[in-house]
Formats: C-alpha cells, structure tokens, sequence
C-alpha cells in the first residue's frame, strides 16, 4: 500500500485563529479530515502529522523518506531557515511535495526563499487548505510514477 506522511512544522496548531486573512478559517483537523477521506478513497495509507519542533520535524522527515513514503510537508517557517530539514529529506530520498497555504512569494522578501525546495519534486502555494489537497494528489501521482513503484509493497 502506498504510504503518505503529511508533516506540518510550527504555529500550524493554530490554524482556524492565526491570521484567518492570510491563511483561512479551516483549522488543520478539518485539513487532516479531508485528507483522510481522500486517501481511504485512494488506498493510500496516511500519517498526519504536526510539531513545532524542528528536530521532531526531521526524524518525521527520515522516518517517512527511508520508508519509501511519500511527503507533503508544510514546513511553516522552517521552510526558510531549515538547513536540517533540507539534509533530512536529501539524505532520507524522501520524495517530498512542499506546500504553503498563501502565496509565499507575493508576501514578505524573508518568505521567497525556500531551503528545502531544491530537494523537493516541487511546490505549491498559495491555494488555502486546497493547497494540502493539490500536494497530496501531486506526491501521489509522483509515487506511482517511481520507476520501482510497482515493486514496493
Ligand atoms: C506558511 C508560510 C510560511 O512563510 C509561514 O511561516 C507559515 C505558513 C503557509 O502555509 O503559507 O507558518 O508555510
């Protein structure tokens, strides 16, 4: 069965109330819901995940990439200065799909940057919590398309 571990880095708890103008009023349960319904669709088994600590944030990480699953990962505002984040996907192989709820690249200079997009399959941002359902669909279409897919159990 193919595996999807959906990791969400800090202040992601407080979805719901944090900046509803910037990031919307679903709270990441009902995020975390909607996921689940969508891979009990897809046979895909899920872990859903959220922490604000970065070291938490990279065993998630390694654990999941030397499994063979698959990551959406919200790194909140890790994505900027996490150069451990980015080791632990590289060095894991983790295929990782990097999600944002707002469109970091029209907010503020300090949010353009992402260290952990270059080892990522790719990035989505900008769509609210339609962003954790386009990633999940990105990362699975990605997982069925590794050339060893068909081997794994
Ligand atoms: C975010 C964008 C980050 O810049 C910010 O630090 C977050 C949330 C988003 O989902 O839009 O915590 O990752």
């Amino acid at each position: 069965m193919l595996e999807i571990h959906v990791l969400n880095g800090p202040n992601l708890n407080l979805l719901g109330r944090r900046e509803p103008a910037v990031y919307g009023h679903e709270t990441l349960a009902d995020i975390e819901a909607r996921l689940r319904a969508k891979a009990e669709a897809e046979g895909v088994a899920l872990t859903f995940l959220q922490t604000n600590d970065e070291g938490a944030l990279v065993s998630a990480v390694q654990e999941a990439g030397l499994k063979g699953a698959g990551v959406v990962i919200n790194a909140g505002a890790y994505t900027h200065t996490s150069i451990a984040l980015r080791d632990a996907i590289a060095g894991s192989g983790a295929l990782a799909v990097e999600i944002h709820l707002s469109n970091v690249h029209a907010r503020e200079s300090f949010r353009h940057h992402s260290m952990i997009a270059p080892v990522c399959k790719g990035v989505i941002a900008g769509f609210g919590a339609a962003s954790y359902t386009l990633g999940f669909d990105a990362c699975l279409s990605a997982l069925r398309a590794r050339p060893d897919a068909a081997a794994r159990p």
